[in-house]
């Protein structure tokens, strides 16, 4: 799956609310090393940098384009392009962050225990992950590919995208841990001009393996029903906007 460092970074003020909570949460504040894995553009490892100045922080991510636009914003941060699912750095770290990356990884009953393997004593391991996979949004996606003429292509990319819910979280990695903190947080977006912000929005992340695989035509036909669908699901007020409800789960462990 590709990914635009640009189209992503359209929403950075919206996307960064969750960082700014999720960094607000670790309980420790002696860090000395600390990786942003899937850092993205390095908007997540900016934020880390500020909460921790003193620790050596390293950033990865599996996208090119993302260490290239991430290096260009950090120079002097240490970025390497690696994939989450394979990472063989052993550390270990005071600090591991993962936000909104790691529900673009599978297997999370053996990554959950590899990552907390990584981690110093008394290491802590942040998560965030949209929890939005029922959300007309995200619904909208799936009926959209079967409907279309692109349904068999697009009919093993839905199954694909499953999600494990926090009381999943709590039962897999509470005996691993020393402490273990786990909330869920619904986020109320205003979005300018109207459902085609949506759009917009999910183009940089979710929309991906639904349109990827799609040739130009077919990309844009898909698109123009999603936003159809959208306009329905989220009404557009007034002055041009539409409100969009983000549920996100978060995860912070300590050993
Ligand atoms: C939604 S962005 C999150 C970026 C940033 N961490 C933030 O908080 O805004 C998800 C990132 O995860 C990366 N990613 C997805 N699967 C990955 C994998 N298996 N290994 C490393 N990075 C991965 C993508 O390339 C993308 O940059």
């Amino acid at each position: 799956m590709s990914w635009s460092s640009e189209q992503y970074s359209k929403f950075e003020h919206e996307r960064n609310r969750p960082i700014r909570d999720l960094l607000f949460n670790i309980p420790i504040t002696k860090v000395n090393y600390a990786a942003d894995i899937g850092c993205g553009p390095g908007n997540s490892t900016e934020l880390l940098r500020a909460k921790f100045p003193n620790a050596r922080i390293t950033g990865m991510d599996s996208s090119e384009n993302m260490i290239e636009a991430a290096r260009k914003r950090m120079p002097d941060v240490h970025f390497e392009v690696d994939d989450i699912s394979s990472w063989r750095d052993p550390g270990p770290y005071d600090v591991i962050l993962a936000n909104a990356a790691l529900q673009w990884v599978s297997d999370h009953q053996t990554l959950f225990p590899a990552l907390i393997s990584k981690l110093a004593k008394g290491g802590c391991l942040a998560v965030q992950m949209p929890d939005n996979f029922d959300e007309p949004a995200h619904r909208l996606m799936r009926e959209t590919a079967a409907k279309g003429p692109w349904a068999t292509k697009l009919n093993q990319t839905s199954k694909r995208m499953t999600r494990e819910g926090a009381e999943w979280y709590y039962r897999s990695l509470r005996d691993k841990v020393a402490t273990l903190d786990i909330w869920r947080t619904v986020y109320h977006h205003p979005l300018q001009s109207g459902p085609a912000a949506i759009v917009e929005w999910f183009k940089g992340t979710g929309l991906r393996p639904f349109i990827d695989p799609l040739d130009d035509a077919e990309r844009k036909a898909f698109l123009a029903q999603y936003e159809e669908g959208t306009a329905k699901e989220y009404p557009q007020y007034a002055d041009g906007s539409v409100l969009l409800p983000f549920p996100r789960l978060f995860i912070v462990a300590t050993i």
